[in-house]
């Protein structure tokens, strides 16, 4: 699918098919993910590739959002290793993140799935289920599936509402 054709036909799918991803997908999605920019190329991402019934199940608990999906990605970054910027000490690990999961985003779109970026979650529940220290922080989740319906993404602003040159 062409470039600009996945970012018109992206959009936030809550209602999935029962029939699981292929790992052949769900390493190409990977791949999206970790070719990344990242702030310094530190590459601070952790991606937890969740399908077993279980985490699944405790996943649920821990946010209304998961939407049924019998795959879902967490997405999470190392305090330990995301780049501090020296002027102030900001802590950039979450925007690296967002970079990552919004590529893993298009991917799934572009190889016919749909997922939906949800931060909507008890983050120290998921950070628990999963195991993680405390160096380890979630962002996000892509439930991911093959799409029960096609919907076109959400309306947005006009360009003038959004965009000023200077
Ligand atoms: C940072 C972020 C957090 C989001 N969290 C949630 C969420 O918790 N639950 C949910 O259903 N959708 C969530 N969304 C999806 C947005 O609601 C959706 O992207 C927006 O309404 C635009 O719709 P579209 O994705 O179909 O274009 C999130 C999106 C972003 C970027």
């Amino acid at each position: 699918m062409e470039f600009f054709e996945v970012l018109e036909k992206r959009y936030s799918c809550r209602s999935f098919k029962d029939t699981m991803v292929s790992d052949e997908l769900i390493n190409k999605i990977l791949d999206a993910g970790i070719l990344s920019p990242t702030a310094v190329n530190f590459q601070p991402e952790r991606i937890y590739v969740c399908k077993s019934k279980e985490i699944i199940e405790k996943l649920k608990e821990a946010s209304k959002y998961t939407f049924d999906a019998k795959l879902i990605f967490v997405i999470a970054y190392d305090t330990n290793i995301s780049w501090k910027r020296r002027s102030d000490n900001k802590e950039f690990g979450m925007v690296d993140a967002a970079i990552v999961t919004t590529n893993m985003m298009n991917a799934i779109t572009a190889l016919g799935l749909g997922s939906c970026f949800v931060c909507s979650m008890h983050q120290d529940m998921v950070e628990k289920i999963l195991g993680l220290p405390d160096n380890i922080k979630v962002l996000a989740m892509l439930p991911t599936g093959y799409p029960n319906e096609i919907k076109p993404h959400n309306k947005r602003k006009e360009k003038n509402e959004i965009v000023e040159y200077r």
